[in-house]
């Protein structure tokens, strides 16, 4: 019994005809004479009709299997009576009455039922896998992401560009992650690490001359997890040589269109719009702004710098910022929901959260009998305050300031429910600063990565006041989310040293690190730079879901680990021997 079709292949138009259909039982009703059964295969449901009158032997064999049996059924395809027609099916015009039936397998009963929006918990999900993946939306995010990689490849294949697939066995590739490591047998002692990203042998592949080069990257991470991240995710990686910024963003931009037009049927306005990260920070309080409301932060440091309240005027004089939130329309608050939000702001760092409540005849507050009236008119000008409004504010240094209000900002566009999921918001995020001071290790660290190009009038910074460089990164971001970033690159060995050097590697060490690359810089390198994206982030917002778990076959816990074969797992001491390793004590 080969098929013929596959379920949603029939319409009307195959009325009359005889078709071998191969599925899943989706479910079976027993009308006494008659069984129904919903066949299910990767293209979706068309019910199969079973009869003694049709043919006993399949009828019979119709009563007893159970969903999830996979079976073949031969059968006519036949217009349903009018009073039976579905329209929630696709198949809902038709039905097949079964003349023949075989069971290929038996199966049990799943621990979850298959179908859409069960509330299960995932980890049952990630054990049963092949049973989640049954499940119609997980299907769709599956052949989403199918659809979004096949435009890719057409789409950079059309523009000029070469897949080049680079080395999983590697050396360590730093983008501020820690490495997984693999040990080497032929040396002992040695190890290999998996690659975070393609990023240096992208650039080598330019110095070969390669010019555009493109790979759907698997990269390894060790970090911790969250929703939007894990350990083993997949790039859409690119560099091309003799480019600028201008370039990589128009290129982008119609990457986008297609993969949107093509995945979903849907027009993406271009050009995207482009933030730099300054405004980013100051008026969203995040590099990565959700663009699709408003709720702007705004600045008030000078204005407050003289106040009685010690809190405002202190934070200034320590060279802090104090900034606020007009949460309009939010006077109506309670003392309940103030303290929420208030504990959003400490969670974040802040050491309190000062407020106003403006009303028709007065302020309510803790802090304005601190302010002369013209202090505070001007406060209230400022942030634009009208009767009904509650004004948040945060006095703090600027990174800290930020980081609150942007959770602030965060959680009064989704408590105002001021975000539209239908929306999306993409902007190019520029002019990031080429380091920053990483207190933890008492140095400098790059904030996109260290091969990265500091801008051409910024070189000089470098000597005295490595700070202030700005870089050449970008990133794309999408409703809240970075779903890529890249940068014009390094290409003279004499900067890339002074950046090894100024991240706190001796010569010695980058030498024995990336020699292999500085070496190669050597040989006629084209000015280049490139881009990679998160495919399963943006996978995961063109399926509308919450988590990349759901667009990734087979992912890992946040614990890092997969339910499904249980790895990682123990090794045979032989196989410790063969590598020469031992486990420490636990
Ligand atoms: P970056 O580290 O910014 O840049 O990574 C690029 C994009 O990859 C996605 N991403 C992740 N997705 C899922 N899980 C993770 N753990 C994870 N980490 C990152 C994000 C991010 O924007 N080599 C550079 C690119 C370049 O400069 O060309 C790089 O890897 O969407
Ligand atoms: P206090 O004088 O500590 O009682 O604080 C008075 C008000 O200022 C309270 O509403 C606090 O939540 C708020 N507050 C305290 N520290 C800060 C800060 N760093 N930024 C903004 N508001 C603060």
């Amino acid at each position: 019994m080969k098929r013929t079709h596959s379920a949603t292949d029939l319409t009307v138009d195959h009325a009359g005809q005889e078709v071998v259909l191969n599925g899943w039982v989706d479910t079976r009703r027993d009308h006494g004479g008659l069984v129904f059964i919903d066949l299910r295969d990767r293209s979706g449901i068309i019910q199969v009709v079973f009869s003694p009158d049709f043919d006993q032997e399949s009828f019979h064999l119709a009563e007893q299997v159970r969903s999830e049996y996979v079976i073949a059924v031969r059968g006519e395809v036949r217009r349903r009576p009018e009073d039976t027609e579905n329209p929630n099916l696709k198949t809902g015009l038709i039905e097949v009455y079964a003349r023949q039936m075989e069971v290929f397998s038996p199966a049990k009963t799943p621990p979850f039922y298959i179908e859409d929006g069960i509330e299960v918990d995932e980890t049952l999900r990630l054990r049963y896998r092949y049973l989640d993946l049954r499940r119609p939306e997980m299907r769709e995010c599956m052949i989403l992401r199918h659809r979004v990689t096949q435009t890719m490849r057409s789409f950079l294949d059309q523009r000029g560009f070469i897949e080049i697939e680079t080395p999983i066995l590697t050396k360590s590739s730093p983008e501020g992650a820690r490495d997984y490591l693999v040990p080497s047998r032929v040396h002992p002692g040695e190890f290999f690490a998996l690659p975070q990203s393609p990023q240096i042998f992208k650039q080598i592949l330019m110095v070969a001359g390669m010019e555009k080069y493109f790979q759907i990257a698997r990269c390894f991470r060790d970090e911790d997890l969250r929703a939007d991240r894990q350990p083993e995710f997949t790039q859409l990686d690119m560099e091309m040589s003799f480019v600028d910024e201008e370039e990589v963003f128009s290129l982008v931009e119609d990457l986008m269109a297609a993969l949107f037009e093509k995945g979903l049927g849907q027009t993406i306005p271009t050009p995207f719009p482009r933030i730099t990260y300054e405004e980013a920070m100051l008026k969203y309080g995040s590099d990565k702004p959700d663009l699709r409301f408003g709720l702007e932060i705004v600045e008030l440091t000078d204005l407050v710098q003289d106040v009685e309240f010690k809190v405002f005027s202190s934070a200034v004089k320590a060279g802090g910022v104090v900034r606020a939130i007009n949460a309009k329309g939010c006077a109506s608050f309670t003392r309940r929901e103030i303290d929420e939000l208030t504990k959003i702001a400490v969670d974040h760092g802040a050491k309190g959260m000062a407020w106003i409540i403006v009303t028709e005849d007065e302020l309510r507050s803790p802090i304005t009998k601190f302010f002369t009236t013209e202090q505070i008119e001007r406060v209230l000008q400022t942030l634009d305050a009208q009767p009904g409004d509650l004004l948040l504010f945060s006095a703090d240094s600027a990174t800290t300031v930020a980081r609150v209000m942007g959770a602030i900002r965060l959680e009064l566009g989704k408590r105002l429910g001021l975000i539209d999921d239908t929306q999306l918001s993409f902007a190019w995020v520029t002019e990031f600063p080429l380091l920053e001071y990483d207190e933890e290790e008492k140095r400098y660290v790059a904030v996109h990565h260290m091969f990265t190009s500091p801008r051409v009038e910024d070189i000089g910074l470098l000597d005295n006041n490595p700070l202030q460089a700005k870089s050449r990164a970008y990133d794309l971001i999408l409703n809240g989310t970075e779903i890529g970033g890249g940068s014009i690159r390094i290409h003279r060995r004499d900067w890339q040293e002074k950046m090894f050097k100024l991240v706190g590697l001796t010569s010695e060490e980058a030498y024995d690190k990336f020699g292999y690359m500085l070496d190669a810089f050597e040989y006629g390198t084209p000015p280049h730079g490139g881009i990679a994206f998160g495919v399963d982030r943006l996978v995961m917002i063109m399926a509308g879901r919450s988590s990349i778990r759901d667009v990734i076959a087979f992912p890992k816990t946040q614990s890092a680990s997969c339910l499904l074969t249980q790895a990682p797992s123990p090794v045979s001491s032989k196989q410790l021997r063969e590598l020469s390793l031992k486990i420490r004590e636990k």
